[in-house]
């Protein structure tokens, strides 16, 4: 009798959706679980859009043919041959770990773990959280590594904007508690991942340490562009058009400077990894240094033009920590209108993404039209394709001086031909 393939996939959301929608393209049944009640009346309603490019209409197009399964429901695991688990591990606003959250998923799916189930954590966790945190919190429940459960965990290093794309030629990194662990996740991934795009690591920790590694990296990296920035800054050098030319000798690969880095993971995984080497009796100064100057970059901003206005107020465009996405997670925006305020200025906000109740609830004080602020100084944090055709004249005429582009990417000629005052970050 041949057993029909089924995956459970815990946390139905960005990246929940997109990895049920590349499991689904392969003839498996998925049941997607998650505490939010409201996603099967979405789906029955037929209401289901997402901005993630082939995503509404594969999940619609498997949610009517009965292959998924949307529930609140954690029973719905059962009879799965693996349980992907898509939640998000939150911070607090001093990036401490909330276990509770995380780990009261794993609780209520272990009443269901039987005959070695396969559990993969996909989502970011510190280096040792698996082994350690997870495991324990499921074998508190009576459950127990290696007969009711094998644990492993592949980190998703995907990104919004092209996610179905990204998981094709993404190597899958897995690493498990146990080497059965990790054998039976090789086995299961190859059903719907190209067995070339697998890579095994030696264990847990390593697979863990995969994703957090890369992300120190960017955020190190980032961090000293910044400082050669101010530094070119000072000296009337403009260093973020030299970067092309500085990652010609084949060994470089430095990123452009900014007004700061947000999102759910860049500016967050460095602390595990931080909070990892304190455990461990170490200091990871270059990460601890790299995180405080990309956040003090907002303040840089602020000095580069507080000086030069006659009235302090400052309209910023941008409050999605990504261009074209709907996301705001420790987007620079809040960091950036923290710096304005300390300095005096009075703060508005525009987004193309967001609608003005959504700014206003935000704490923000919106605008409908950039051209019509009556601010003197404009300060950009996320290019959204709107703004990329901002016509400078017409900002100019609305009383608009200054311009201080936090991604180096408008366009300065044009800015300066209409009267307006560009100054990049080292541009
Ligand atoms: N979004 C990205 O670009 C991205 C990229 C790479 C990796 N990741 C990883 O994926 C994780 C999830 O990110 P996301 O963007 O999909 O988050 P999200 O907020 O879009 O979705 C999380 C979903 O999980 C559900 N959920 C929360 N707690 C739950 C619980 N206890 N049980 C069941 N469901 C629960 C929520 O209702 C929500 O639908 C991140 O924490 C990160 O580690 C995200």
């Amino acid at each position: 009798m041949t057993v029909m393939k089924k995956i459970s996939v815990v946390g139905f959301g960005k990246i929940g959706q997109a990895v049920v929608a590349n499991i689904l393209d392969h003839d498996i049944h998925v049941s997607a679980v998650d505490i939010n009640p409201d996603l099967k009346r979405i789906f029955e309603s037929g209401q289901y859009v997402s901005n993630e490019p082939g995503l509404s209409d594969s999940l619609n197009k498997s949610f009517g043919k009965g292959l998924l399964q949307i529930t609140d429901d954690f029973s719905a695991v059962q009879g799965s041959q693996a349980i992907i688990v898509a939640i998000p591990l939150l911070v607090d606003k001093q990036k401490n770990i909330l276990d509770e959250p995380f780990l009261d998923c794993f609780k209520k799916l272990a009443p269901f773990l039987s005959d070695n189930v396969l559990i993969v954590i996909e989502t970011s966790i510190p280096v040792g959280y698996g082994r350690n945190t997870v495991v324990p919190a499921i074998e508190s429940m009576g459950k127990k590594h290696g007969t009711d459960f094998l644990l492993v965990h592949s980190p998703e290093r995907i990104k919004s904007g092209s996610m179905l794309k990204q998981l094709l030629v993404t190597p899958k990194v897995i690493g498990g508690v146990s080497k059965e662990a990790t054998e039976k996740a090789y086995e299961i991934y190859q059903w719907f991942f190209n067995r070339d795009l697998i890579h095994i690591v030696d264990s847990i920790e390593a697979a863990e340490m995969v994703k957090l590694a890369g992300m120190a990296y960017r955020d190190v990296n980032i961090a000293l562009s910044n400082q050669l920035a101010q530094f070119a800054q000072r000296i009337n050098v403009n260093f973020a058009d030299l970067i092309p030319l500085i990652n010609t000798d084949g060994e470089a690969y430095l990123l452009q400077p900014g007004i700061g880095v947000g999102g759910h993971c860049t500016p967050v995984y460095p602390y595990f990894l931080i909070n990892n080497f304190r455990n461990a009796g170490m200091d990871f100064v270059l990460a601890s240094e790299s995180r405080v100057i990309n956040d003090e970059m907002a303040k840089h901003a602020v000095s580069l033009i507080s000086n030069r206005v006659n009235h302090k107020k400052a309209l910023i465009l941008g409050l999605s920590f990504r261009p074209n996405i709907k996301e705001d997670t420790f987007s620079t925006t809040y960091l950036l209108r923290d710096a304005l305020i300390q300095d005096g200025f009075e703060v508005m906000l525009h987004d193309t993404e967001f609608s003005m109740d959504d700014i206003k609830r935000k704490g923000f004080n919106p605008v409908a039209d950039i051209y019509s602020s009556g601010a003197e100084a404009v300060f950009v944090v996320t290019i959204h394709e709107q703004y990329k055709n901002i016509d400078y004249s017409k900002l100019a005429s609305s009383g608009v001086r200054f311009l201080l582009d936090g991604r180096n990417g408008l366009d300065k000629v044009a800015a300066e031909a209409a009267g307006i005052s560009y100054t990049g970050i080292g541009r």
